[in-house]
């Protein structure tokens, strides 16, 4: 685990996406540095058992907001839920993909997954950023993905939208400078969470195995303490990004993906939960 500094990013942190995988992560490495947490994502009941167990473990307080982020009105609903409180870190995480062939997939569907990966980053980046500058300190995460910005066959919508987020990000690291926010993308490679299963990959056949959850947000937080502007997780994927043409990664991720998919037809079921 990483530690941050509680008087920079503190004293709440808000994590999106915290009932599971990376986000839940977050959410209890940031309060073992001893910083509240405002927990959201819809499944209420999961972010509440998260919730109690870092406070019990950590000592932290907690609030939980259930809430679509996808929904027009989501972020008055977390402004309404956080307005008394200070929030130093916004780790803006929560996302997700449909692997498929894109001339099948619904355009709802589609735009969908385009909310929730671009505008939801973007309309929290701006709100919290705003605040954070005012106070001069604290610090901003936005979750992309590794390879995105090169492109993905099979989930090339996903992949742009975590494009955005990679350049969002890099643009905002150099801005935020003079105000005291730290802004740091990072760039999951695979890591063991349920959304490999949503994406029906089949682990064994995967060209790089999955990381660890807890590795990959302990580098991330440090990442953060850098200020690096962003940060790809994992020693080999960094070696294999640095290594690999991404015409050549671009083939074997679309070989890997269409196996993973049945009759081409789109994984949906997790987008409602
Ligand atoms: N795991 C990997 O290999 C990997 C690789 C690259 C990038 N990433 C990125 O890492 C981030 C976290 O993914 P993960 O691996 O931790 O997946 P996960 O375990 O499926 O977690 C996704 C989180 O996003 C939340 N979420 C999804 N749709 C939402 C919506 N409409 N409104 C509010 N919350 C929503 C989910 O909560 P609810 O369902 O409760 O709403 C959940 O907490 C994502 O942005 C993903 O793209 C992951």
């Amino acid at each position: 685990m990483v530690s941050i500094d509680k008087t920079k990013f503190g004293p709440w942190a808000i994590v999106t996406g915290a009932s599971s995988g990376i986000g839940r992560e977050f959410a209890r490495q940031v309060a073992a540095s001893g910083l509240n947490v405002v927990l959201v994502a819809r499944r209420s009941s999961l972010l509440e058992a998260v919730g109690q167990d870092i406070a019990q473990e950590f000592g932290v307080d907690y609030r939980t907001i259930a809430v679509d982020l996808t929904e027009d009105g989501f972020l008055a609903k977390i402004e309404a839920a956080t307005h008394d409180l200070d929030i130093g870190l916004l780790i803006s995480n929560a996302g997700t993909g449909v692997p498929g062939e894109f001339l099948h997939i619904n355009p709802d569907v589609l735009l969908h997954i385009v909310r929730l990966n671009v505008i939801t980053h973007l309309m929290l980046t701006h709100h919290y950023g705003q605040k954070m500058a005012r106070r001069g300190r604290g610090g901003i995460v936005l979750v992309s993905a590794m390879g995105a910005t090169a492109g993905i066959p099979y989930m090339a919508n996903d992949a742009a939208t975590k494009a955005y987020i990679t350049s969002l990000g890099q643009g905002l690291h150099a801005e935020f400078q003079k105000s005291g926010v730290n802004m740091t993308v990072v760039l999951p490679g695979p890591t063991e969470t349920p959304i490999l299963d949503a994406f029906g990959f089949d682990v064994s056949t995967m060209p790089l195995k999955p990381m660890p959850v807890a590795r990959c947000v302990a580098e991330g937080l440090a990442a953060l303490n850098a200020n690096r502007a962003t940060h790809l997780t994992g020693r080999l994927n960094r070696f294999m990004a640095a290594l690999i043409p991404s015409a050549i990664t671009r083939k074997v991720n679309g070989r890997m993906i269409a196996r993973g998919l049945t009759a081409g037809q789109p994984r949906v079921a997790h987008l409602n939960q």
